[in-house]
């Protein structure tokens, strides 16, 4: 299997990361900071700011130069910012997290359309937050809202490929250390159920929630492209 994840060099990316390599898959990476798995030929990396825009296509076109087909690409790689008023946050904050959390997802979408390269699945790592504007979610709502409605789009003009946006429900990552750990739940209630679902299953670790989402690919595929899924619902999707 033959797998491109952005942001893989921590939570569920890593996950995701690790649990394809340990299923004998080619995982091409691109975060910031590097993926941390070593010595393991299936893995080809690349640092990189995907808040540049510019470069992105030169980038992908480096990482995988010697790649003929995608089995799956997971667009994984987002920021949170902080939880605050909406009104009290910098429209330059919100246009940064923008281009991280939407417009390299297009620029990544565009090279793939452009280089004629196929690609069979696609993940976009969504959020619940995508649809629940919950005070003080405003930029990272936003920013998953576009994100949802950008697969939409994207699945007219990719016939060939199956485009999910994918809330994958609570995963224990950095995310949530500083959700859980920093966040004033008084004053942002919404904070409240993520400190009582940690530790418990409702907030599985990277590798668990990895696992699991890549056990759904095939369910996935059987639904209309260009769905937002959420995973605590999937009942309902049809
Ligand atoms: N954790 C949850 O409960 C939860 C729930 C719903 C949705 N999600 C979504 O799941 C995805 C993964 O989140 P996570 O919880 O695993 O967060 P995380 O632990 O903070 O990991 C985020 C990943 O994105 C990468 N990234 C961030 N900014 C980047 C940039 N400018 N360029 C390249 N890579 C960048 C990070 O790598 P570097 O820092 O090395 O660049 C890291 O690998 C996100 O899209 C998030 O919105 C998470």
């Amino acid at each position: 299997m033959n797998v491109l994840i952005t942001g893989n060099s921590g939570g569920l990316g890593l996950g995701l990361t690790k649990t394809l390599l340990e299923r004998d898959a080619i995982v091409w990476g691109m975060s910031r900071s590097g993926c941390p798995v070593h010595d393991n030929d299936g893995l080809r990396d690349r640092r990189f700011d995907l808040s540049n825009l510019n470069t992105l296509p030169e980038a992908l076109e480096r990482l995988l130069s010697d790649c003929l087909r995608l089995d799956l690409v997971v667009l994984n790689a987002g920021i949170l910012g902080k939880i605050h008023e909406i009104s009290e946050t910098d429209v330059h904050d919100l246009e940064h997290m923008m281009r991280i959390n939407v417009w390299s997802n297009k620029v990544i979408l565009d090279w793939i359309i452009e280089r004629q390269l196929p690609v069979e699945q696609i993940l976009a790592i969504s959020s619940g937050a995508a649809v629940n504007m919950n005070y003080g979610w405003g930029g990272y709502s936003l920013s998953k809202a576009c994100l949802n409605n950008l697969v939409e789009l994207y699945a007219h003009e990719m016939p060939d490929s199956h485009l999910t946006a994918l809330a994958p429900g609570l995963v224990d990552t950095a995310m949530q250390d500083y959700l859980c750990g920093e966040v004033d739940s008084e004053e942002f209630p919404s904070v409240q159920k993520l400190k009582d679902a940690r530790g418990t299953d409702a907030m599985p670790g990277p590798d668990q929630a990895a696992g699991m989402i890549l056990d759904l690919l095939a369910e996935l595929r059987k639904g209309e492209s260009g769905q937002f899924v959420d995973v605590r619902k999937l009942g309902d999707h049809g």
